[in-house]
């Protein structure tokens, strides 16, 4: 569908050119950038901080989707805040207190995101659904990009969608790893209406960067 956003992560993006890189899928009309963030600890790999984020914020007026995957995470929120993030997602596991995780997002006046892993059920969302902006479904195991689209997360987009129209209220649903041309159209008919994109994005070079996005999108 036309509607859906394609936020392109930068990890798979040539880190020697970060900027260039930015511009160039805000050119290609991406919607937003995913932006993922990784410690070493939470996830076994090692990406951004804070200060990288800051340097890309004004080579685009696009948003900016940070994805935390790092523990612990509260110590960090203002300085990504700072830094330039419009939306910060989560990871419950991250930490004890996702609820107060989500509090401290919104009271630096971002958007706040939770994220579910592969194995975490739905479930997770039960006392937070209320308090976010945006979920986003993993379906990939979190740390790389380049992985297989895991079909069984489809059924769990399906039963948050659900959970979200009950809401009455605006909540984003992400889908993030494994997007394709084939598995794209999949996770919007389950509900989606963000899809994060690296390598579907960033294969084949800047030339390419237009037409694979429009390629996602189903266009
Ligand atoms: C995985 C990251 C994803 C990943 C997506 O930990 O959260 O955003 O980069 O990459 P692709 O689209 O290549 O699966
Ligand atoms: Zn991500």
């Amino acid at each position: 569908t036309a509607s859906v956003k394609i936020s392109p992560s930068i990890l798979s993006a040539d880190f020697a050119k970060l900027g260039e890189e930015i511009r160039a899928i805000d050119a290609a009309g991406c919607d937003w950038i995913h932006v993922d963030v990784m410690d070493g600890h939470f996830v076994p790999n090692i990406t951004i901080g804070p200060a990288v984020v800051k340097a890309l914020r004004p080579h685009t007026d696009k948003l900016f989707d940070v994805h935390l995957m790092i523990s612990p995470v509260d110590a960090y929120l203002e300085a990504f805040a700072e830094a330039g993030a419009d939306i910060i997602t989560i990871h419950p596991e991250a930490g004890p207190h996702s609820h107060r995780t989500i509090q401290a997002i919104k009271a630096l006046g971002k958007k706040a995101g939770v994220v579910l892993n592969p194995g975490t059920p739905a479930k997770m969302l039960d006392y937070l659904i209320d308090e976010v902006d945006l979920v986003l479904v993993m379906s990939v195991n979190p740390g790389f990009g380049g992985q297989s689209f895991i079909s069984s997360q489809l059924r769990k987009v399906d039963a948050i969608r659900k959970m979200i129209d009950q809401t009455g209220r605006d909540i984003h649903l992400e889908v993030d790893g494994g997007i394709t041309v084939d598995t794209a159209p999949l996770a919007i008919s389950a509900g989606a209406d963000v899809l994060v994109a690296g390598t579907a994005t960033f294969t084949g070079g800047p030339s390419q960067y237009a037409a694979n996005i429009r390629a996602l999108r189903g266009e």
